[in-house]
């Protein structure tokens, strides 16, 4: 019988190809700079027996059912909304993914967001840069200390877990939090349920953890914004759709919120000419919440053995 072979979509840490290596499993990686499009990714899994997936591959309905044959696709990443789980389903293919070897990684990405965006860093180093800055001064870049303070959750897994333990342990913070389902091993000491209405009026952080659907897709418009403290710090580390961008500008240019830190943005990159990119109150990183050396190996580890597995 010919060795298994399946194609990897983007570069992945050596460890994961070692791996594959030893399983006896044949790989291709796509070696062009911009990402393959739905037609390349189709063509490029034709003869193959699996496919390891990133977040942003297309794995929609067309590509399923044109690569029926596959009999494993492993996705890099925790989030699986880019693929269409029914249709995977009904056509047979298993679907992995990689949970919690990128948990810490992305609950210290959170908290670096939300230290940095209490403590105004964009304007403080935007002012540096530009010769703004002429001398230390007793009233000048204040920001919000984080002690004491109410973070709310939305969204409470495995990350948003994390970051509310980091939070309530290591930074005195009273952690509220709206899930699809109330925690309630948690215990009232350590964090709280509330209603959708409660977190957006109580919390002056708020920090989005939940998984993109159709019940979250544009969750936090105009009115969730308006309808928090107006000296409220927003955070999105989970997926850029959870948010409408645009009203999460206006919230921030109207001085309706004190200001935002995302890892995630709809679309992605936001465009050069957004208005959003001119907010000293705006913070964006470019979807960097798993990105350490440690996590992004174990990542490669996990999504390898998938394969392997299931092609044994
Ligand atoms: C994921 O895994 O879903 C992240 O967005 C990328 O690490």
């Amino acid at each position: 019988m010919p060795a298994a072979k399946i194609f990897i979509s983007q570069e992945i840490p050596q460890e994961g190809l070692i791996l594959l290596q030893q399983a006896g499993i044949a790989y291709e990686i796509w070696g062009e700079q911009e990402r393959p499009n739905k037609a390349q990714l189709i063509r490029s899994c034709s003869e193959m027996q699996g496919l390891i997936s990133m977040v942003t591959d297309p794995i929609d309905g067309e590509f399923l059912r044109s690569s029926r044959h596959l009999k494993i696709l492993s996705q890099y990443g925790v989030g699986l909304n880019n693929i269409d789980l029914p249709t995977a389903a009904t056509l047979g293919i298993p679907i992995t993914n990689t949970p919690d070897v990128l948990t810490n990684a992305t609950a210290e990405l959170t908290i670096a967001l939300m230290m940095a965006s209490a403590r105004n860093f964009k304007l403080a180093m935007q002012d540096l840069r530009q010769g703004k800055f002429k001398h230390w001064a007793p009233c000048d870049y204040r920001g919000k200390s984080l002690r004491g303070k109410v973070l709310g959750i939305f969204g409470l897994g495995r990350i948003g877990m994390a970051v509310a333990r980091i939070a309530h342990d290591g930074l005195g913070m009273r952690v509220l939090y709206h899930s699809r389902s109330e925690k309630k091993f948690l215990g009232k000491a350590f964090a709280q349920a509330v209603s959708w209405r409660e977190l957006l009026a109580q919390s002056d952080i708020l920090s989005v953890h939940c998984d993109l659907n159709e019940t979250s897709r544009g969750i936090f418009d105009r009115t969730a914004f308006l309808a928090m403290k107006q000296d409220a710090i927003f955070i999105n580390t989970s997926r850029g759709a959870v948010h409408c961008a645009d009203d999460l500008y206006l919230a921030l240019k109207e001085n309706k919120l004190m200001g935002a830190g995302l890892d995630v943005t709809d679309p992605e990159p936001l465009p050069k000419n957004h208005p959003a990119w001119q907010l000293s109150n705006l913070l964006i990183l470019p979807h960097i919440g798993s990105a350490t050396y440690e996590a992004r190996k174990e990542m490669a580890i996990l999504a390898c053995k998938n394969i392997a597995t299931a092609l044994s």
